[in-house]
């Protein structure tokens, strides 16, 4: 295939933070996805329907002329969330799903939950008026291993959270195990995002020849199996897994430094690393319901009515891109990859 051309897809798991960054940022988003889900982690989180009315506009006033997207906003979930923001949440519209942290658990967290059960108000009424639940899987308990983060909080958390709440429609996000593939598998009202990293690397390129700063995520990249796992679950069709990059900039000194921030920057190029992950897998024909049609069926929203096409034409992922006094350094920057947007 030297062609394909696709219903537009959306990105339903985006971080593009706020002032310059976001400038710099969401152009790239907007050259590829029609919508996107924003994630709530700036400094200080967005928390209330009027800070999300506030970065909406901010997002809004930063789509190039003439271009069309819809920011999906979320909020973020803390202790101190009350039905009352759930239903303010709801009657906005514009605030899609709540996203949930635990506290401590990557970059931003520090107002994340402390104890999931303090949010059993909230989710009963979020299960009521049929609002989604975005989680973060990762337990952050000091003494489980950093591998084994997404399946102890499978067990620990979001078995007994589905028990609570069955009806509580939940995206575990950016799935990086066979253990959540067979979690979202099994549950009902569950659905799962999936990053570009996780399909295209194993944990392996973050010790390439040296430390790799710019391969390090959270969740972070596991075994070759796990990767596999995720592969079969991206490309089998079933409408619970669908595309999320998950891009999250950071500047290039906060990533090469002795303490780097966690985060992949993909939204350069997302569509044609899922590309190039798809056809890996001989699987390019499942690429467009993946990319473009079970996140929105999932979110209850139309699907998307343009196309967008990909060509076959090697190119190479820039090394970095400039930003106001740094760089941003893309996933996979240097290397040569096989599809671009026509
Ligand atoms: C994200 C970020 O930088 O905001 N980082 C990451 O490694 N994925 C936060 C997150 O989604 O965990
Ligand atoms: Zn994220």
């Amino acid at each position: 295939m030297q062609k394909l051309t696709i219903t537009q897809p959306d990105d339903w798991h985006l971080h593009i933070r706020d002032g310059a960054i976001l400038k710099t940022v969401l152009p790239h988003t907007v050259r590829q996805f029609a919508r996107a889900i924003i994630m709530p982690n700036l400094k200080p989180p967005v928390r209330s329907v009027d800070e999300a009315a506030a970065y909406r506009e901010r997002i809004i006033a930063a789509i190039p002329a003439g271009q069309q997207f819809e920011p999906l906003m979320t909020l973020y979930l803390t202790d101190n969330t009350t039905p009352k923001d759930i239903i303010a949440a709801l009657a906005s519209g514009f605030v899609k799903a709540l996203k949930y942290y635990p506290a401590g658990a990557t970059t931003n967290s520090d107002f994340g939950v402390t104890d999931i059960r303090r949010c059993d108000r909230v989710f009963e009424v979020m299960e009521e008026v049929d609002l989604p639940l975005l989680v973060h899987g990762e337990v952050t308990d000091k003494d489980v291993d950093v591998f084994d983060r997404e399946k102890v909080f499978i067990e620990k958390y979001l078995l007994p959270l589905k028990q609570r709440f069955p009806k509580l429609r939940i995206v575990f996000e950016h799935i990086t195990t066979s253990d959540a593939v067979n979690f979202v598998l099994e549950a009902e009202n569950v659905a799962a995002t999936i990053t570009p990293q996780h399909l295209l690397f194993n944990r392996n390129a973050l010790f390439q020849g040296g430390l790799r700063p710019h391969f390090y995520c959270l969740p972070i990249l596991k075994g070759e199996e796990h990767r596999q796992a995720i592969v079969e679950a991206a490309t089998s069709g079933n409408p619970k897994f669908f595309l999320g990059t998950d891009s999250a900039p950071h500047t290039r000194n906060n990533k090469e430094n002795s303490c780097g921030c966690a985060g992949c920057y993909s939204a350069l190029h997302a569509l044609m690393l899922y590309a190039e992950a798809f056809e890996r897998a001989d699987a390019l024909d499942k690429l467009e319901a993946f990319a473009s049609f079970y996140g929105p069926d999932f979110y209850r929203l139309p699907r998307n009515t343009e196309q967008i096409t990909l060509v076959k034409s090697a190119w190479q992922i820039p090394a970095h891109i400039p930003l106001i006094e740094s760089e941003l350094v893309p996933l996979w920057g240097g290397h040569e990859i096989m599809w671009q947007i026509q």
